[in-house]
């Protein structure tokens, strides 16, 4: 496919070097055009030498190939990326002072735009006129995504991951209408990895959780479009990019970073390994040997459960403005009296989440491995689903199952 990129002059510039590089790995020729702004942020030489092509954003340069003509016209797909407040203004009242305008009123085929800019450059009538007119005309026009921007400030605003704009811009070509993705302008919480409770400074009880299968969740869900929260217990892996990440040690303070995240978040993932319970006390200074001393006991008290309070608040409408989703993990083994199955839809109506991804545990184990094999039960009754590959493949069946539901599914309790 013949693509060209179109880059407007914004921090976030950088950021599309990693979109060019997907798109060529993809097979696609790639012609860039930076506006000259763009230029100040990264280079010519920088997406010449990433897309082996020439760059120019002047409509002086080899003439004779008519490129202000001739690129729009061969385009099977223009991607502007980051569209900045300017750039969707130009486009709008059809401006044609460079090569990138040329370019966009002689598209034939879809034009995506990926904004980026501050927050109240977002929501200016202004910017919210032209990207309406853009719209209307046909162009597709992604929502930013919410967060930390260049300065202090977060909110709506921040230019999607690569992943997300180049899996937009394909369903795009493809026709499909969804190009803003399963979810995209949604919160998503994901806990990860395993909980610690300190016995004294140095000693912990610990389990065995990597933490792989809820960063596998969170990046898929960044690639769905999601704004990512990863509360963070200790993992063997480091978190991803592209998402705000809250590190806790705790089961309590996981508690209190779950309760925070979830006024505001559209969907909850419980992935994290949370220990059911913690020592009764924690000793100030290391626990010592001593020859004279019985050995010592540990009491323990049990932790909350979280997933169960989440479900509690979200039921009491603690924030009923947002139909909130709360999905559970549980690792389960069969026995006597009663195979997984049942025993997790024991779990579902117990706990009282929407979505249980259960984890046959025994002989191969989860834990710290690559690959899983998970039964997606649903409270609504529907039929049990079934994922099994890499933790990536099985993270991306869960969050499209996410995105089924919210998009789809009448709203819960
Ligand atoms: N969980 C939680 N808070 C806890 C323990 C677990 O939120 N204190 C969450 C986990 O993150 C997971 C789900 O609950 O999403 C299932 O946890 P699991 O330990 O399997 O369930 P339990 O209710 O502890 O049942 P069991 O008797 O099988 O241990």
């Amino acid at each position: 496919m013949r693509i060209v990129l179109g880059v407007g002059g914004g921090i976030a510039a950088y950021k599309v070097a990693s979109l060019l590089r997907l798109f060529t790995e993809a097979g696609h020729h790639v012609t860039v055009i930076p506006t000259e702004a763009a230029t100040r942020f990264v280079g010519t030489a920088t997406w010449e030498a990433l897309s082996g092509n020439p760059v120019s954003n002047s409509v002086f340069d080899d003439v004779h190939q008519v490129n202000h003509v001739r690129l729009g016209h061969e385009a099977d797909l223009v991607v502007i990326a980051p569209a900045t407040a300017d750039l969707l203004a130009k486009a709008a009242s059809g401006q044609a002072g460079d090569l990138l305008t040329n370019t966009l009123l002689m598209a034939h085929g879809p034009v995506l735009f990926a904004p980026a800019m501050h927050t109240e450059m977002w929501q200016h009538a202004a910017t919210r006129a032209n990207v309406e007119t853009l719209r209307s005309r046909g162009a597709a026009v992604l929502e930013p995504a919410t967060g930390r921007l260049t300065g202090s400030d977060s909110g709506p605003g921040r230019l999607p991951e690569p992943e997300v704009i180049f899996d937009a811009a394909l369903a795009l070509v493809q026709g499909q209408s969804d190009y803003q993705l399963p979810l995209a302008g949604r919160t998503v919480t994901i806990s990860a990895g395993g909980t610690r409770e300190p016995l004294d400074p140095v000693r912990f009880l610990g389990n065995r959780s990597s933490g792989k299968q809820g960063v596998a969740l969170a990046v898929a869900a960044r690639n769905a479009g999601a704004t990512v929260r990863l509360l963070a217990a200790h993992m063997e892996v480091p978190p991803p990019a592209g998402v705000e990440v809250v590190p806790v040690e705790t089961a309590l303070q996981l508690r209190e970073a779950a309760l925070a995240a979830a006024v505001d978040s559209d969907v909850v993932i419980m992935s994290a390994a949370v220990a059911d319970f913690r020592p009764s006390e924690v000793s100030d200074t290391k626990i010592k040997k001593r020859d004279d001393s019985a050995d010592p006991v540990i009491t323990l008290v049990r932790n909350p459960d979280i997933l169960h309070e989440l479900v509690e608040l979200r039921n009491s409408g603690g924030h009923a403005e947002r139909q909130q989703l709360i999905v559970g993990f549980a690792a389960e083994t069969g026995d006597s009296h009663g195979d997984v199955l049942a025993y997790a839809e024991a779990k579902l109506e117990r706990k009282g989440c929407d979505l249980l991804v259960v984890n046959h545990v025994g002989a191969d184990k989860v834990f710290g491995q690559d690959t899983n094999s998970v039964v997606i039960l649903a409270r609504s009754g529907s039929e049990p689903q079934e994922a099994a590959g890499t933790k990536t493949e099985v993270s991306a069946t869960i969050i499209s199952r996410i995105g089924f539901e919210l998009n789809h599914v009448s709203p819960r309790a």
